[in-house]
């Protein structure tokens, strides 16, 4: 069944995976941006945080901050959102570079774009209000936009569970994989664990499954066939300098 989000004109689908982004212009810490449009070309992590100046939100800002050169070597960007405005943004990232430590993270800066949406206008067109949750904050939303610009995975996260970057990390490498490579990728899969072929929905006869099998593919069932791929090959392919 369809879910709705409700916007300022109209209750509109809430995005899923496969649609392509809605699109916005937004002002933002690192000046205005045109969604998806200007990140044409690459991964985008577009993630919506609560509030400024709350703790756990501070602790997901640093995290990121200090990963985005992880994030950038694999071709992605982060994106940042709040329903707060541009200058309680500039206050608060600010603050933390002056004054916040966080286990090992201290003077951090973060040099990503941080949309202001006081209307809530794209929080909502992205489903990221859910009343449910809260009615004036956005839930921690993480959503993986291609370099095409098209949703290929969400995530939601209540008010007060701060995001597993490990995870988010992950899933970004487990999808660039999948891509190019034509595989899929098992539960808890990490480069170097052996992957799925083919991918889901692409399967011949059982005969033609089995009969496939070669020295690299092994298949212990005509739909559970696993091939060896290296961690080598796949951090060269989906990793850039
Ligand atoms: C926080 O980031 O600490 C937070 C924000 C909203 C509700 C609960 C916690």
């Amino acid at each position: 069944m369809e879910t709705f989000t409700e916007t300022k004109e109209q209750l509109i689908p809430m995005p899923r995976i496969g649609d392509k982004a809605p699109d916005f212009r937004a002002v933002t810490t690192q000046g205005n941006i045109n969604f998806p449009e200007d990140y044409k070309g690459s991964w985008v992590i577009l993630f919506s945080h609560p509030a400024d100046f709350t703790p756990v939100c501070t602790s997901e800002f640093m995290t990121f901050a200090k990963l985005e050169g992880k994030f950038g070597k694999a071709n992605c960007k982060l994106v940042g959102l709040s329903i707060d405005g541009l200058y309680s943004h500039i206050a608060w990232l600010r603050t933390i570079k002056e004054k916040i430590e966080f286990r090992d993270m201290k003077n951090i800066e973060v040099k990503f774009p941080l949309i202001e949406d006081i209307t809530m206008d794209i929080a909502k067109k992205y489903g990221m209000i859910q009343p449910g949750e809260s009615k004036t904050q956005a839930v921690r939303a993480v959503f993986f936009i291609d370099p095409d610009g098209f949703i290929r995975a969400i995530i939601y996260y209540p008010l007060s569970l701060g995001r597993n970057f490990d995870e988010i990390y992950r899933a970004l490498i487990a999808m660039q994989t999948a891509d190019e490579f034509s595989v899929a990728t098992p539960a808890d899969w990490q480069p170097g664990d052996d992957v799925i072929v083919p991918p889901a929905g692409s399967c011949g006869t059982a005969e033609e499954r089995m009969q496939g099998q070669n020295g690299e593919v092994s298949c212990t069932d005509w739909f559970f066939c696993t091939q060896k791929l290296e961690k080598d090959k796949v951090l060269e392919t989906v990793l850039k300098d």
